[in-house]
């Protein structure tokens, strides 16, 4: 499977969500994840992230954005048509250590 991770958070572009086969993008207020059971390993969001926020589970070494991932996929709504980014997004970019800074 593939996850999101950190450099999604805040930026949230979601161009990811209209090019998924399988629909399987849960979005949060601040960034969104991929169902771990429904992802069917295509690839086809990775080119599509700006930041570059979608990896393949396996370089996620310890597990954490899998566990993510997975944990609120659950609770958030699906969310299958891009929608509009935060007005910010950009200003969150570069940043790193999001996910530990801002909801930790
Ligand atoms: Fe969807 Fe494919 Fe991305 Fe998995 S890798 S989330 S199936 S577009
Ligand atoms: Fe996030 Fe990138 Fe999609 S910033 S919403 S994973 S396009």
């Amino acid at each position: 499977t593939y996850v999101v991770t950190d450099p999604c958070i805040k930026c949230k572009f979601m161009d990811c969500v209209d090019v998924c086969p399988v629909d399987c993008f849960y979005e949060g207020e601040n960034f969104l994840v991929i169902d771990p059971a429904v992802c069917i390993d295509c690839g086809i969001c990775v080119p599509e992230c700006p930041v570059d926020a979608i990896k393949p589970e396996d370089k996620d070494t310890d597990g954490k954005w899998l566990a993510i991932n997975t944990q609120f996929t659950a609770v958030w709504p699906n969310i299958t048509r891009k929608g509009t980014p935060p007005a910010d997004s950009a200003d969150f970019e570069r940043e790193t250590g999001k996910f530990e800074k801002y909801f930790s």
